[in-house]
């Protein structure tokens, strides 16, 4: 049984997906492990760090391997090396990437898409989402508070007092939540909006005020896989009227919505953003899927009337040596399921829950019922 951790090809991504940690664990399930040349160097784990913990580092890494660890899916260039029928483990971003599905089916490999991982506790161990998120709501603070030409805690010296900042959180999921606790961490006063009910409680826990308008639609706004429904146009106008009122006041406003498998929610609009004080900071990590900020630039700071609108795509990618050691612990968990440790080979239960809810492309075809073409449904 032959595990490839490949390179990834897009330069901006200086993530891995695996660590000299999990090399170690999967050798001990028997693996032989192969790492693409230099592919930890962003994230700091260099070539001669895998060998030592049992890796062969080659340029073949991808060839004739039964398992694929990415971070990215796989293009054209890495699909032509693989075997048919390798597993390949990634986030696919599967979402409007029609073409790119197909071209993983085409290739005859069984891909999984880790986002699509069920929200169960079995596979909360292997949750990608959550465990990139809550660095990316981190990061967003401090970079926030990086751009920001105030401090964030109040302080009382000598030459006087200088008052807290005041940052707000828009989508209290698993990023802003972690940004809350950041900003409090800080000295900030924070206030935090969500659409889920139960986001109130947990906003409050951390010592930040909810702000949202709670009427009969917002106490029903979650789905069963506690995510967030996208509002109706009546919600979205109350919404967006209260948060233009408290926006003005803010300092800092970091947003984080997101709707699985739809556009970002556009939140703060361009008439918000004129109306905050000049030095406010805004951070818009909903920006792959289309932002939630009017204005916000990819991988930019934008810069209007002298708000600053930070608009990086990839969040924990800034993170990197953090972020890719969480994520290769969550695809060797998910590797684990892959293999039996007794025999040390590879047994997939087909019917495993998490399994299903992750397979994109199998024996050629599209296999995912939210991706298959309609006609083949
Ligand atoms: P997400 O990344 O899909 O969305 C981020 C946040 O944006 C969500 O809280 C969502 O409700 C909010 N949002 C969407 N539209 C909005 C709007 N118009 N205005 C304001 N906020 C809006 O969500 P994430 O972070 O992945 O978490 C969703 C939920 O799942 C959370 O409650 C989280 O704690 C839970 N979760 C459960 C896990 C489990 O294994 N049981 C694992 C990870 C998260």
């Amino acid at each position: 049984m032959r595990i490839a951790v490949a390179r990834e090809a897009d330069a901006a991504e200086p993530r891995v997906a695996a660590s000299p940690e999990t090399v170690k664990k999967m050798t001990g399930l028997g693996a032989e492990v192969a790492v693409a040349p230099g592919a930890g160097i962003k994230s700091g784990m260099l070539d001669a760090d895998y060998a030592a913990a049992g890796a062969n580092v080659t340029p073949e890494a991808l060839n004739g391997a039964d398992i694929v660890l990415m971070v990215r899916r796989p293009d054209n260039a890495a699909l032509s090396r693989m075997k048919k029928g390798a597993f390949v483990i990634a986030t696919m971003d599967p979402y409007g990437n029609d073409d790119a599905v197909r071209a993983m089916a085409e290739a005859g490999i069984t891909a999984f898409a880790m986002e699509l991982l069920p929200r169960i506790t079995r596979a909360q161990v292997m949750d990608v989402l959550s465990s990139q998120a809550n660095l990316a709501g981190y990061r967003a603070v401090i970079d926030a508070a990086a751009e920001f030409g105030r401090a964030l805690p109040m302080m009382m010296t000598a030459a006087g007092t200088v008052p807290a900042a005041k940052v707000f959180i828009m989508g209290a999921g698993v990023a802003g939540l972690q940004a809350i606790a950041t900003a409090r961490r800080l000295g900030a006063i924070v206030t935090a909006t969500d659409v889920r009910p139960v986001a109130k409680e947990q906003v409050e826990s951390l010592g930040a005020k909810f702000v949202a308008v709670e009427d009969d639609e917002f106490k029903a706004a979650e789905t069963a896989a506690g995510y967030a429904k996208e509002m109706s146009k009546a919600y979205q106008a109350k919404q967006a009227a209260l948060v233009a009122e408290h926006v003005k006041k803010q300092d800092i406003v970091v947003t984080t919505a997101l709707i699985p498998g739809r556009p970002a929610p556009r939140l703060i609009t361009s008439d918000m953003v004129a109306s905050m004080r000049p030095g406010s900071v805004l951070v818009d990590l909903a920006v792959e899927r289309g932002g939630n900020i009017e204005g916000v630039k990819a991988d930019a700071v934008a810069e209007t009337g002298g708000v600053k609108i930070i608009g990086y795509r990839n969040m924990p990618g800034r993170l990197a040596a953090t972020a890719s050691s969480l994520y290769a612990k969550n695809l060797y968990a998910f590797v684990e399921l892959l293999i039996d440790k007794k025999t040390k080979t590879l047994a997939v239960n087909w019917d495993d829950d998490i399994i299903k809810a992750t397979m994109l492309t199998r024996d050629g075809a599209i296999v995912h019922p939210s991706f298959r073409p309609k006609d083949a449904a």
